[in-house]
């Protein structure tokens, strides 16, 4: 029976490249488990989108001098191109900024407010004199009330994961310009009423036993702890968002303001399958409605911790409150950070490897394997070149790369390019395709589970299998005494080359489309039954050798880009 994923990642900010923590905490995972749940045979439905709003937006534009609107379509294909070089496989990448989200945020603050879930409140809001501006959440930075850490940012403390509102913070200044001349005035704001769907909130969660705890932990600690979930504001005085609007009709007293980013972006995820509809003709309903055969939708979203609160509760409410029929999210797969050597990524600091800077150096699948294999589930991890090093030379170079490369060339020189007929598998053989069996059980169980680490082990070691397989048997010394049984040993090894190319796409989609095009196979379907699946390149099936699948990094290489990502990013 098929199933159909609706899988979302965790929306990318527009202002700059994203650096490989970011990647491997939301868009590479999401892109493996779509690429896999494909691979199955199931309907997917796979959505990113650039999350264009807020003051960052507004100021990476006026730094670049571009007119905000024109800087965000300009990163907007930036970072679609950058992601396409990583092999997102997406269905369709959108734009916060959409006509369609537009259309929806606004529908959702009317429907909410509608159900008595909006309360206008007058307030009083930081004002930069120096900047000449009020000063929106992010941009203003002080020490964190819950945890004491100096750099908390207004909407949240990325040290404990709290969300905050700027005036909670201590000793409060300007992150634009560090300036401490601030001055509070009054003005009128929308807050979502979050308070009052708490208990719906706490049911919802209570009911997902089997979330990953680091996911459940944070939720369950902004319900519970001091006074339980705030009622958050949704608007903002700026220029560039969503006009704040009740569906289709003016907001008297709330003219010249926009929606809080965070209220727009995930409501992105919907309108970006409007998007995907209108650019493809596709039904959006299908899978976002449960009035209109979502319900049987399973929908994923993947996202880094400093996510989860926004994603569990606010993003919830919003859908909750609304009282129409939305599909609200089945499992939430949450990351912890990755580090690079030593320290931490920063796009401020501009520390760490960027996206673009990572496809300059080697092809995408060397990163993805690297950044999957090593991915910051149940803790943080750290990117090291020599781990990096290591890790490719073994893994892709050594393992899967030379057993493609020295089963294909042994077979051009004994039997030519095609698979060779004669002999029997034997007991040996029956054992690999026995222990290969299980293990593709195991690959399969943890990838359903998205244990991404566990996957990459499973494949790690089904790779080694066929290595050591070919190690022990050694056909080239079999074929001076025994040609018939050398035959039937190349048979199988190549057979699972197949095999190692429909494993492992959702990894390193570029090594396996090389692997099927030098074995001239097209769709093997997933492996089912093994010892049929690998007698699918029959007796006179021809292939060629491919080129070299993975390049080793030699130590040269690893020293040369240690040094040259040390500092920051100019
Ligand atoms: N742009 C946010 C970030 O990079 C993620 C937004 S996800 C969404 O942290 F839910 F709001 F869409
Ligand atoms: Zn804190």
């Amino acid at each position: 029976m098929t199933t159909r994923h609706l899988i979302t990642s965790a929306i990318p900010y527009i202002n700059g490249i994203k650096h490989l923590g970011n990647l491997v905490g939301s868009q590479l995972p999401a892109d493996l488990y779509a690429r896999y749940q494909r691979a199955r045979g199931n309907e997917v439905l796979f959505l990113c989108a650039t999350d264009e709003h807020g003051t960052p937006a507004e100021l990476a534009a006026a730094k670049a001098g571009k007119p905000v609107a024109e800087y965000c379509a300009e990163m907007h294909e930036v970072q679609a191109r950058i992601a396409a070089g990583f092999g997102m496989s997406f269905d369709h990448f959108g734009r916060s900024s959409s006509p369609q989200n537009h259309a929806l945020t606004q529908h959702f603050a009317g429907k909410l407010a509608e159900n008595g879930l909006i309360r206008e409140v007058s307030e009083k809001q930081v004002y930069s004199i120096a900047d000449g501006r009020f000063l929106p959440d992010r941009y203003i930075e002080g020490t964190c009330p819950n945890c004491g850490y100096e750099k908390a940012r207004g909407d949240q403390c990325e040290n404990c994961t709290k969300q905050l509102d700027p005036t909670d913070l201590i000793e409060a200044r300007s992150a634009i310009s560090g300036s401490t001349d601030l001055e509070i005035r009054e003005t009128k704001h929308l807050y979502l009423r979050q308070s009052a769907l708490k208990d719906d909130l706490d049911a919802w969660i209570d009911s997902k036993s089997d979330w990953p705890v680091l996911t459940t932990s944070i939720a369950k600690k902004w319900l519970h702890d001091g006074d339980g979930l705030q009622d958050r504001g949704i608007t903002r005085d700026l220029d560039w968002g969503i006009p704040v609007r009740k569906g289709d009709a003016d907001w008297p007293g709330m003219e010249g303001k926009v929606f809080y980013v965070w209220f727009d972006a995930p409501i992105e995820y919907i309108a970006c399958a409007g998007e995907w509809s209108d650019a493809t003709g596709g039904d959006w309903e299908r899978w976002w409605r449960t009035d209109k055969g979502a319900d049987d939708v399973r929908y994923t979203q993947f996202m880094g911790k400093d996510n989860v609160p926004f994603h569990t509760l606010s993003f919830p409410a919003t859908i909750i409150g609304s009282g129409e029929p939305w599909k609200l999210v089945d499992h939430l797969k949450s990351f912890n950070y990755l580090n690079y050597d030593g320290g931490q990524f920063s796009t401020s600091q501009g520390r760490g490897i960027f996206m673009d800077q990572a496809l300059e150096i080697l092809p995408a699948d060397y990163w993805r394997w690297w950044l999957l294999s090593h991915a910051p589930e149940s803790s943080d991890s750290e990117f090291t070149w020599e781990n990096f090093q290591t890790s490719v030379n073994k893994d892709l170079a050594d393992v899967l790369g030379n057993f493609v490369s020295r089963i294909t060339k042994f077979c051009r020189s004994k039997f030519g390019e095609a698979v060779p007929e004669a002999g029997k598998f034997g007991p040996v053989e029956d054992a690999l395709i026995a222990d290969l069996s299980a293990r593709v059980e195991r690959y399969a169980a943890h990838m359903e589970a998205m244990e991404v680490r566990k996957s990459a082990q499973e494949l790690r070691a089904i790779w080694a299998a066929g290595n050591e397989y070919l190690q022990a048997q050694a056909p080239w010394s079999t074929f001076k005494t025994d040609p018939d049984t050398a035959a039937a040993q190349t048979r199988l090894a190549l057979n699972l080359i197949p095999l190692y190319a429909v494993l492992s796409a959702p990894f390193i989609p570029d090594a396996a489309a090389k692997m099927l095009t030098a074995m001239k196979i097209t769709d093997t379907g997933w492996p089912d039954e093994l010892a049929s699946f690998l007698q699918q390149l029959g007796p006179g099936h021809p292939f060629e050798v491919p080129e070299v699948l993975f390049a080793k990094i030699s130590d040269e290489d690893r020293e040369a880009w240690a040094a040259r990502f040390a500092g920051a990013r100019a």
